[in-house]
């Protein structure tokens, strides 16, 4: 009985697994085990004999038992310890920055005036870059003669010699938008259109295609004064500057009356620019009371209703607000100008937590 209390306990100590534990469990106290086998031939033996062999085979299987479970226990308690170490984090670390690419200045620009435009009721209209002409001029109070189709330096599409549908252009500016969104929805009307817009030109602050936003506000009794409030409103929340101070500049644009350009002050000490303070002026935007004819085309009664309009180039905004210094980088799609001046991609401009961080 020694011999069988020494191999099983050396055996049970040995166990590496809890399958080879439980393998042992059955030679030596399962059904058929050694111990089990034993106990059965007591029956066989004399009374004297089972008296004493009786008690030391109870002993020696409940032995066998305790060890069993006290490997058992000490086997999953090292797994435990075994799972902690390699699972092991430091929470206080920082994040591993991934390399998920930036979001591009117009991109971002674009979300933040929408957020703003948003707060003041005005919904997102969007409009086709081919245009047709008459969308782009003739519905704006630009008729074939106007100088304003030179002065745009317009890229019209191609058309085959014996192709004699209307005109169409690469639109040079978001207001046939102001047309589409009348026909789209009559009055009233409060949108914003920011899109790509395209005219030959080609230099430190112009690409032959860049970005607008254009505005619209058409309702019963709209006046320059709500024209002015929004715009304020908007350059203030924008600049992200208190003092923001607008300058309205009378102007010219066939498709507003009175039309208004709008500059914003400034400063240019030592070469950098600084928004809302200084002596300087900076035209940020065209925009003015929506002319009658212009309304008319759009199938809206210019005796029932009124508007205004502005339209404000994005790039230009971005330009100011970031200190880009070239327009012309925007669209190098070179990564280090990117990785300079992109946004955190997971950053949603909003009003209130924030709109460039
Ligand atoms: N469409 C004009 C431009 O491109 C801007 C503008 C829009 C002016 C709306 C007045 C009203 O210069």
């Amino acid at each position: 009985m020694d011999d069988l209390r020494d191999k099983y306990l050396a055996a049970i100590a040995n166990a590496g697994d809890e399958s080879t534990l439980e393998d042992l469990r059955v030679q030596a106290v399962g059904k058929k085990g050694e111990i089990s086998l034993k106990m059965r031939e007591l029956g066989k033996m004399t009374p004297e004999e089972r008296q004493i062999m009786g008690p030391k085979l109870n002993a020696l299987k409940d032995e066998i038992n305790s060890a069993l479970a006290a490997k058992k226990q000490a086997l999953s308690d090292a797994a435990l310890d075994e799972r902690l170490r390699a699972e092991w984090l430091d929470v206080t670390l920082p994040a591993r920055g991934r390399r998920m690419g930036t979001i591009h200045p117009v991109s971002q620009v674009t979300e933040e005036v929408t957020a703003i435009f948003a707060d003041m009721g005005f919904a997102v209209a969007e409009g086709p870059q081919v245009e047709s002409d008459w969308h782009n001029f003739d519905a704006l109070n630009i008729p074939g003669h106007h100088p304003a189709r030179a002065e745009m330096d317009t890229f019209y599409m191609h058309r085959a010699a014996d192709d004699d549908r209307p005109p169409h252009v690469l639109r040079t500016h978001t207001s046939p938008v102001q047309i589409r969104s009348m026909e789209a929805q009559g009055a009233p009307i409060r949108v914003i259109c920011p899109g790509r817009v395209y005219r030959a030109d080609y230099d430190q602050t112009h690409t032959p295609m860049f970005h607008q936003v254009e505005g619209l506000a058409i309702d019963k009794d709209i006046s320059m004064a709500n024209l002015k409030w929004v715009l304020e409103e908007f350059c203030r929340a924008f600049f992200e500057v208190d003092g923001v101070e607008l300058r309205f500049r009378a102007s010219h644009f066939p498709f507003t009356e009175p039309s208004a350009e709008v500059d914003i002050r400034c400063s240019w000490a030592d070469g950098t620019l600084k928004i809302g303070e200084g002596d300087d002026w900076l035209e940020i935007l065209g925009s003015g009371m929506v002319h009658p004819k212009v309304l008319m085309a759009g199938d809206i009664d210019p005796a029932a209703w009124q508007g205004f309009a502005f339209g404000m180039g994005i790039d230009r905004i971005a330009m100011l607000k970031y200190g880009i210094p070239d327009l012309r980088a925007f669209f190098d799609s070179d990564l280090r100008w990117l990785r300079h001046y992109g946004f955190a991609s997971l950053d949603q401009p909003t009003l209130h937590g924030g709109l460039s961080r």
